[in-house]
C-alpha cells in the first residue's frame, strides 16, 4: 500500500515547496565574488525543508560554483541555451552541454534575450531542446506594458501558445512558467507588479494551459519575477497563489535573498 502511494506522495512533497529561483543575469564580476555569494546563499537554503532554491549564475561560472553543491534543495540553472544539441555555433552553449554538468534548470525567453532578437519561434525550439537535454525549462512569458483594453492579456496568452507548440502533454513536468512583466524589472522599474497584477496572470495562465492541454496543464508551475524582495515576497507567495518567483537584483544580496527564502519558507 505504502509503496503505492509512494511516488504521489513524493510529487505532492515536490509539489508543495516553493521555487526560488536567483537570475544573476552578468553579475558578479569576479569568481571570488561569485563563490562567496554562493556559499552564503547554500547556508540558508540548504536547511530549508519548504523551499527548492535555484542559482542561474553567469554561465562560466556554474563549473566551479557546481562543486560547491551537495544535496538537492539548492541546485543551479543556466540563463539561457541554444535551440540545437551540438555544431558550429561559435559562442553558443547546447542544453546537453549545461546537463551534462549538472545543471538541472535553464531559463528561456527571458525579455532581456527576446530585446535582443529571439524569436517566438526560437523560444519554440529552444523550448524543445531544453526538455529534450532533461532540464527543467523555466519559460519567461510578460507585457511591456498594460492598456486599459486588455490587448496585454492577449499578448501573454500569445507568447505561452507560441513557446509551448509542439510540446507534449507529458513533458509538461518540465516545464515552469514565468510571468516578468517588463514595466517590473529592474532598477528602471515603475514598481513590482501587485499580488492582484500576478495573480490575474495566473490565472490566465492556467487557462491558457487548460485550452491546450485540458487538466494536465494545471500542475505546471507558475512564478513572479520583477522587483521582488524581501517585503513583498510573502504577498506574491500567498495573494497570487503562484508557486514561486524569479529575482534579479535581489538574488546577489546573500542577506536579502536570505530573507526571501526564509520567507518562502514560512509560507504554507
Ligand atoms: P529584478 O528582480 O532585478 O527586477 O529582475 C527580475 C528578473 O529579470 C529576473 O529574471
Amino acid at each position: 500500500m505504502c509503496g503505492f502511494f509512494a511516488p504521489f506522495l513524493l510529487w505532492y512533497y515536490c509539489r508543495m515547496k516553493k521555487l526560488i529561483i536567483g537570475n544573476w543575469k552578468m553579475y558578479p564580476v569576479e569568481l571570488k565574488e561569485a563563490r562567496e555569494r554562493f556559499t552564503q546563499i547554500k547556508k540558508t537554503a540548504s536547511v530549508l525543508r519548504n523551499v527548492q532554491t535555484v542559482i542561474c549564475p553567469p554561465l562560466v561560472y556554474a563549473g566551479d560554483l557546481k562543486k560547491m553543491v551537495a544535496g538537492h534543495r539548492v541546485t543551479l540553472g543556466a540563463q539561457n541555451a541554444w535551440l540545437e544539441q551540438e555544431g558550429a555555433y561559435t559562442g553558443e552553449v547546447s542544453p546537453s552541454q549545461i546537463r551534462s554538468v549538472g545543471l538541472t534548470h535553464v531559463i528561456i525567453g527571458h525579455s532581456e534575450r527576446r530585446v535582443l532578437g529571439e524569436t517566438d519561434e526560437m523560444i519554440n525550439k529552444k523550448i524543445l531542446a531544453g526538455i529534450k537535454a532533461g532540464l527543467v525549462v523555466v519559460l519567461c512569458v510578460g507585457e511591456r506594458e498594460r492598456d486599459k483594453d486588455g490587448e496585454y492579456l492577449r499578448y501573454v496568452a500569445s507568447q505561452i501558445k507560441l513557446a509551448l507548440k509542439n510540446v507534449q502533454k507529458k513533458e509538461l513536468s518540465n516545464m515552469v512558467i514565468a510571468y516578468e512583466p517588463i514595466w517590473a524589472i529592474g532598477k528602471n522599474a515603475l514598481r513590482a507588479a501587485s499580488s492582484e497584477d500576478a495573480l490575474e496572470i495566473a490565472i490566465l495562465i492556467k487557462k491558457t494551459l487548460a485550452d491546450m492541454y485540458n487538466r494536465d496543464g494545471s500542475h505546471v508551475p507558475i512564478l513572479y519575477g520583477g522587483s521582488v524582495n524581501e517585503k513583498n515576497t510573502k504577498d506574491f507567495l500567498t495573494a497570487s497563489r503562484i508557486d514561486g518567483l524569479l529575482v534579479g537584483r535581489a538574488s546577489l544580496d546573500p542577506f536579502v535573498f536570505g530573507e526571501i527564502l526564509r520567507g518562502a519558507e514560512k509560507v504554507k
